[in-house]
């Protein structure tokens, strides 16, 4: 799997790459690889860190011999390129996951590896939104309001077939996620459940929950 860590973090305003800002006095990047191995079925990892990180990053995956750490590219999509150049031929699927999304657990993980071995090329997981969404233009002008029961927000892991994830990055165009280069190169993307755990730690106030969240886990063990 390709774990991007190569994001500046400059919302989060940690004075640190985000991958390294501390939760609960850890790294994200510990508590993601907790997650990440939490999961039996992950084999091969490619962290894919900032280039000033690399040597952090390896000693933080210790002298584990399933991890390897590549510098990253200039956008998200870039990084994960890097990654797949890196990573091992393992049974033919690749989960991509953001650092960011520190706290997925490993039932997550199997969730989506389950659903792609299960026949779907490219799978995500996803939650209802329960906000009303609208589109609007430059100047705030409401132009749509799609209907909420169709919307998803969508998380990592996603998981894909090797060839329909090399496929979707080879035009070398950069998207917020890669299930959205798949839907580009007309390919079939099918949604599983998220899971409220995976939240995307951008904002200081996403830490603040994230924080809540762990030690909720922490005292419930
Ligand atoms: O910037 P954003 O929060 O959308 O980044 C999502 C994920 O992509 C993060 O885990 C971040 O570390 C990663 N990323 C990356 N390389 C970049 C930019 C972002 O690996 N150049």
């Amino acid at each position: 799997m390709i774990l991007v860590a190569a994001g500046s973090g400059v919302r989060l305003g940690a004075g640190m790459p985000k991958a390294f800002a501390p939760l609960c006095g850890e790294p994200l990047l510990v508590h993601a690889l907790r997650g990440v191995f939490g999961c039996g079925e992950v084999g091969h990892v490619v962290i894919v860190a900032p280039s000033s990180h690399v040597h952090q990053s390896r000693d933080i995956a210790g002298q584990d011999p399933r991890v390897d750490v590549v510098a990253g590219g200039v956008d998200r999509s870039a990084s994960v390129v890097a990654g797949l150049a890196a990573l091992h031929d393992d049974d033919g699927i690749v989960l991509v996951h953001d650092v960011a999304r520190a706290l997925a657990p490993a039932e997550l993980f199997a969730r989506v590896i389950r659903a792609v071995r299960a026949g779907n090329p490219a799978v995500v997981p996803g939650l209802a939104v329960t906000d009303t969404v609208k589109v609007v233009d430059a100047d705030g002008r409401v132009l749509a309001t799609p209907d909420r029961e169709s919307l998803r927000g969508i998380q990592t892991p996603q998981g894909f077939l090797r060839e329909v994830l090399e496929h979707a990055h080879a035009g070398g165009v950069s998207a917020t996620d890669d299930a959205g280069l798949v839907e580009r190169t007309g390919g079939q993307v099918r949604v599983v459940d998220g899971d409220h755990r995976a939240l995307k730690v951008t904002t200081p106030a996403d830490l603040a929950v994230a924080t809540a969240l762990l030690q909720d886990v922490l005292y419930a063990g």
